[in-house]
């Protein structure tokens, strides 16, 4: 159907697969914060939880569903096991959403079926088919994905992605459940179901990828250039393990080198019109934001939203970019939601416009007072460092404002 779609869907997994991270453990409250903070940043569907698992994410998914799943909102999504009590609590926590998805998922990878399910090939096929027409019968919206997709024989693939697309799934999701894949792999797996796939046309093809060999962003890429229309991803890339693929990383991949994959879209080369829906400006903010809540830091050199994404230390770097930006930055800081300022080193000396400032592009609007208590924290803890960091300005926030 959609795989002639000249945008690409972004479906962010934060929340669900993301909170799979070690020690991310988010509550309803703080769920429903990043949910509105992806809902501004602009992704298309939200991966809300997994409404089965427990009360609690029954709960954040029936939330985000009636606050955050307004007409004009993001589709909300839940995940739910191929069984049919998980896609029936699903159905019940979106039903507030005024969009909602189900997503529903079984093994299809001959090592998950012995081992994990002790199912024949067959069997998963039954199943994979009847429960996405059980999703069905709650709503419009069903996405099916074959666990470990990538280790999957290909000829079984087509066959249980044919079958779950008859049944009624409208997204088929292909995930690299393991990280397994490398990016001219998964491009020609990509390729291969939309050829071979007869009604693929019914579905958007979608991809979902782990990053245990650091490689999820580039095999997304590629799967792109072949007829992926749909990328899974969480914020600042965590999530099991090593990580699922980087929104902030595709997304700005997608817009830096748009002329390279308007062709891949069936653009004009020269478009310069988003390949996404996502108001980039938002992407620190977000960043940071999930970062806070999750605990889970991100290191200084990472790509995009690292400290040290923007920051030039050798001096023939900083001597081009004062002369001219674009000597060594294909990018810019305004693009992602970080002005000029961010170059300002905050310290003692600093006054309070800079420091307003700074907390405005960590996605902090306090009040005057609360401004005026953070600031005495401030300068009290500027008078004992030589540079303030934005983990320093954030630890303040928490402690002088956000305490009971
Ligand atoms: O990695 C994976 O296979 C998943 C599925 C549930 C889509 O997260
Ligand atoms: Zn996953």
């Amino acid at each position: 159907m959609d795989n002639s779609q000249d945008r690409i869907i972004i479906f962010d997994t934060t929340l669900r697969d993301g909170e799979q991270s070690p020690g991310a453990t988010l509550n309803v409250e703080e769920k429903l914060e990043i949910a509105h903070s992806l809902s501004r940043l602009g992704v298309d569907v939200i991966e809300a939880g997994f409404a089965f698992a427990s009360p609690g994410d029954f709960e954040a998914v029936q939330k985000i569903a009636k606050q955050v799943g307004t007409q004009d909102g993001p589709v909300i999504c839940s995940l739910a096991r191929a069984i049919k009590a998980d896609i029936k609590a699903a159905a019940e926590a979106l039903a507030p959403a005024a969009k909602g998805r189900i997503h529903t998922f079984i093994s299809t990878s001959d090592i998950h079926l012995e081992y994990q399910l002790k199912k024949s090939r067959s069997e998963v096929l039954d199943i994979a088919q009847e429960m996405v027409a059980y999703a069905k019968s709650f709503m419009e919206d069903v996405e099916f994905s074959p666990m470990d997709a990538v280790r999957t024989d290909s000829q079984y693939l087509y066959q249980v992605l044919e079958a779950a697309i008859a049944a009624g799934a409208t997204t088929i999701n292909i995930p690299d459940t393991v990280g397994y894949t490398t990016p001219t792999e998964f491009g020609e797996l990509i390729k291969g179901i939309c050829e071979n796939v007869p009604n693929i046309d019914q579905a958007v093809v979608s991809v979902h990828g782990h990053n245990d060999l650091g490689l999820a962003v580039a095999n997304f890429l590629e799967a792109v250039k072949n007829g992926a229309r749909q990328l899974e991803c969480t914020i600042n890339g965590i999530g099991e393990r090593a990580g699922n693929a980087a929104l902030e990383e595709l997304v700005m991949a997608l817009h830096v080198r748009r002329q390279y994959f308007n062709p891949f879209l069936g653009r004009p080369t020269e478009s310069t019109a988003p390949l996404t829906n996502i108001d980039t400006k938002q992407i620190y903010k977000t960043s940071r934001l999930v970062s806070n809540r999750t605990g889970v830091m991100v290191q200084p050199n990472k790509a995009i939203v690292g400290a040290n994404a923007f920051a030039h230390e050798s001096g023939i770097h900083q001597d081009g970019v004062l002369k001219n930006k674009l000597t060594y930055e294909i990018m810019d800081a305004e693009s992602i939601g970080l002005s000029d300022n961010k170059q300002i080193v905050l310290g003692k000396h600093s006054g309070r416009n800079a420091f307003r400032t700074r907390l405005k592009e960590l996605g902090f609007e306090l009040s005057e007072t609360d401004l005026n208590k953070a600031f005495v924290r401030f300068k009290e803890v500027a008078d004992k460092k030589k540079e303030i960091s934005d983990w320093d300005i954030e630890a303040i926030v928490s402690d002088e404002i956000r305490q009971p």
